[in-house]
């Protein structure tokens, strides 16, 4: 073991003593699901930055919950922590902190050598629904929202941890293989407890990224239908695909988001669905609208709105975005969930 930046560095490159082509292996095996009820892990990922991940995370975790009665939990695992501050706000995301709650615990965890468990570190209550908060008052509980949630520390974290496995025999790859097989266990538990596990990714490949995406059963590719994201998007499958998942396109889920309808949208639109993405399952278009922002905006932790008060004009937006996700569920697993709210 060796200190780093005042952790202990429990897993050594060479415990895990193996060749990068065998970390590729390893990080394309199985998926986390093991049971009938297991929950569904779902990679919100795309290399492009502000192509609404974090947006599209928080509308989805809302649907859900709120038409489909499900028990959803956000793993926030970029260091921007914008899924994390939208649901908890900034005071909320210190609040956790201060607990010892979020990633940057359950990555100190991995670096402690400690036995991998996500539990300790969600925050159960992400809620900002009144429905869903009334519901639960009255012992109804139908959906919910429950939030591990990111902290700029994470990213110094992880370059601490990266620096030092670099400085061995380590690689990129076999950190990623050591971290996926602590993250895997760390949720394996979890399974049991949520229907949907979304993990709003970074838009890079760090180290704990590339666990999530070997974790994931299904990828969310969040897009915007202009050439520069598309040439993105492209790339991104490509290397999933590569390194990850062979078998993306039957497991991918892709969201045109903050959509203008105008001519050059809509054919670049048609160009991801009939030739670049076209053996994808897509999501409705979220368009671009200033009532997506506003619903993004939780003025206190102790704030919460209606629904239709949050999402105002795009209420039928992410009631469809669920009801596509769902289908997507439905063909690719036969999950029939049902409405429980209109
Ligand atoms: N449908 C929309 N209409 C208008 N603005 C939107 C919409 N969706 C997202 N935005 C805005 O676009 C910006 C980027 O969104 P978001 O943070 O969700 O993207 P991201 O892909 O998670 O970014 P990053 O790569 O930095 O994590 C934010 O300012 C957000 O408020
Ligand atoms: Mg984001």
């Amino acid at each position: 073991m060796r200190f780093v930046a005042g952790l202990l560095i429990a897993h050594l490159p060479d415990v895990v003593a193996k060749g990068d082509d065998m970390q590729v292996e390893t990080l394309s095996t199985a998926t986390t699901q093991t049971s009938a009820n297991a929950a569904e892990i779902a990679a919100i990922a795309n290399l492009k930055g502000g192509v609404g991940k974090s947006t599209t995370t928080i509308m989805l975790a809302d649907g859900l919950a709120y038409f489909y009665g499900l028990e959803v939990l956000v793993i926030d695992l970029d260091s921007q922590a914008n899924s994390s501050q939208i649901l908890l706000t900034e005071s909320g995301i210190k609040a956790a902190h201060e607990q010892e709650k979020g990633a940057d615990f359950l990555l100190k965890q991995f670096v402690d050598g400690e036995p991998p468990a996500a539990a300790p570190f969600i925050v159960p209550n992400a809620v900002s629904l009144d429905e869903l908060r009334r519901a639960e008052e009255r012992d109804e509980r139908l959906g919910w929202v429950a939030a591990l949630p990111s902290h700029p520390q994470l990213r110094l974290g992880e370059m601490s941890l990266e620096e030092d496995w670099y400085s061995g025999t380590g690689t990129p790859s076999s950190l990623a293989a050591a971290l996926t097989e602590h993250f895997r266990a760390a949720v394996k538990p979890l399974l049991s407890l949520y229907d949907v596990i979304l993990i709003d990714c970074p838009p890079h490949l760090s180290p704990l990224a590339r666990a999530a995406l070997a974790t994931a059963d299904s990828f969310i590719l969040p897009t915007l239908a202009d050439p520069i994201s598309t040439w993105g998007t492209k790339q991104f499958s490509d290397w999933v695909c590569e390194h990850v998942t062979p078998d993306l396109p039957e497991r991918n889920f892709v969201v045109i988001t903050r959509f203008r309808n105008t001519a050059l949208a809509r054919q670049i639109r048609n160009e991801l669905e009939d030739v670049y993405l076209k053996d994808r399952f897509f999501g409705t278009a979220i368009p671009d609208s200033i009532n997506v922002v506003r619903a993004m905006d939780r003025p206190a932790a102790d704030s919460y709105s209606s629904f239709r008060g949050k999402y105002a004009s795009v209420t039928g937006d992410v009631r469809r975005l669920a009801q596509r996700y769902v289908e997507f569920m439905g063909q690719r697993t036969g999950q029939a969930w049902k409405m429980v709210r209109d």
